[in-house]
């Protein structure tokens, strides 16, 4: 059967670019005419280590050949190691381990409502969200989600979410109040266009949920795992948040999810509360525990600023030469983007047909998400191949 004949087989659940990816190296893939692509979307924010990064490779095939699963009836030696890499490196003492995004934003809200339930009554239970953040495809997080479009067709809502516009503190002031139990917030939102909350909003936050003992929570699926030029986004902020939520890069591409509080929160999750057959499995930690290892070690997140500059300065001389067609340049380390005046649709296509992968928001936000390891040869290259599409 031909590869043309099977994709009938798949839920046609996403519009897939008509390519089918077979291999992969550092920051390029290849298809299955052999035709090489420059991969500025990395399995979208995943693969920050490149593709088939060789110490990861080498974990997961050792790890798969040792023991692969056995469930949390047990321990298992790299959930603890990569538990402990995570709260060494972080304000967290506790981690709890899912296998993806969403269900790392599922678990962080089912903790939300358990610690305000047993800190302050049951009728204690909204999570204040943002308009336009993403966080998930299950029906809490869609209900999270600030962007209608996700949720319809798929009501009633679950109970309990509110949004006000991003960087609103007005709006954050008078959404807040005695059932607030969380305060969920992407510190750049990333599929929402690649746009950064404020300080002062998040300080405005921080200060709420000091006040009402709700936990203020972010979203560090996609932005986390030194994405933003630091390990964990927050360390650019004024705030601690009292939860983050990983995932994608966590793993390199390997699935795995991590919701990280400290003892005094996630002490509300007690044995049966909450649980996940496959979460921290051994092989998703190993490559976890190499990921964690090579982002903290010496000179890497340096390395990862200095690309972000780049690939920032290149875009915004992009934005000066082409004022008519570009409208802002927006992002943090390496998830930078390109807002444009009108919808470039076709942009993804011709980028990817001249063998470059890049992501495209809303028909008019380039969002590039490059592997962590990138060059300023590559980051040229793509800054090349956009300037001859504008
Ligand atoms: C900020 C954010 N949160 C949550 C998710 C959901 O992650 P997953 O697709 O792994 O469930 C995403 C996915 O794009 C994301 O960007």
């Amino acid at each position: 059967m031909t590869i043309q004949l099977l994709r009938s087989s798949v839920a046609n659940t996403y519009s897939r670019f008509p390519v089918t990816l077979v291999r992969g190296e550092g920051c390029k893939v290849w298809d299955d005419k052999g035709k090489e692509y420059l991969d500025f979307a990395a399995g979208i924010a995943v693969c920050s280590l490149g593709h088939c990064h060789p110490a990861v490779t080498e974990a997961i095939a050792r790890q798969a050949g040792t023991l692969v699963h056995v469930s949390n009836l047990y321990w298992t030696v790299p959930q603890l190691e990569v538990a402990h890499l995570l709260t060494e490196n972080s304000f967290a003492d506790r981690v709890f381990f899912c296998n993806s995004g969403a269900e790392s934003i599922e678990g962080a809200l089912k903790l939300a409502r358990k610690h305000c339930h047993e800190n302050r009554g049951p009728d204690c239970y909204d999570v204040i969200c943002l308009e336009g953040s993403f966080h998930g495809r299950t029906l809490a997080t869609i209900a999270a989600t600030g962007q209608p479009i996700f949720q319809q067709g798929f009501e009633p809502m679950p109970s309990g979410f509110m949004h006000v516009p991003h960087n609103s503190i007005t709006a954050l002031k008078l959404a807040a109040g005695r059932r607030t139990a969380a305060i969920l917030i992407e510190p750049v939102q990333g599929e929402g266009g690649v746009r950064p909350v404020s300080d002062e909003f998040l300080l405005t936050a921080r200060e709420i949920c000091d006040r009402l003992g709700a936990l203020l929570m972010f979203d560090e699926v996609q932005v986390g795992m030194g994405r933003t030029g630091t390990l964990f986004a927050y360390e650019q902020t004024p705030v601690i948040p009292d939860v983050i939520c990983l995932a994608k890069a966590l793993g390199n591409g390997f699935p795995i999810g991590a919701v990280l509080a400290k003892e005094k929160v996630m002490s509300h999750l007690s044995p049966g509360s909450h649980a996940s057959t496959f979460g921290g499995n051994p092989v998703s930690c190993a490559a976890a525990k190499v990921v964690i290892e090579t982002l903290t070690s010496p000179g890497f997140l340096d390395s990862v600023k200095e690309m972000g500059t780049h690939l920032k300065k290149g875009l915004e001389s992009l934005a000066d030469k082409y004022p008519k067609a570009i409208l802002e340049v927006r992002g943090r380390g390496l998830i930078q983007a390109i807002e444009f005046r009108e919808p470039v649709p076709e942009l993804a296509s011709k980028l990817l047909e001249e063998g470059f992968l890049v992501l495209l928001n809303q028909k008019k936000i380039l969002r590039l998400v490059p592997p962590l390891i990138v060059t300023k040869t590559e980051i040229d290259a793509m800054l090349t191949a956009i300037e001859n599409n504008i």
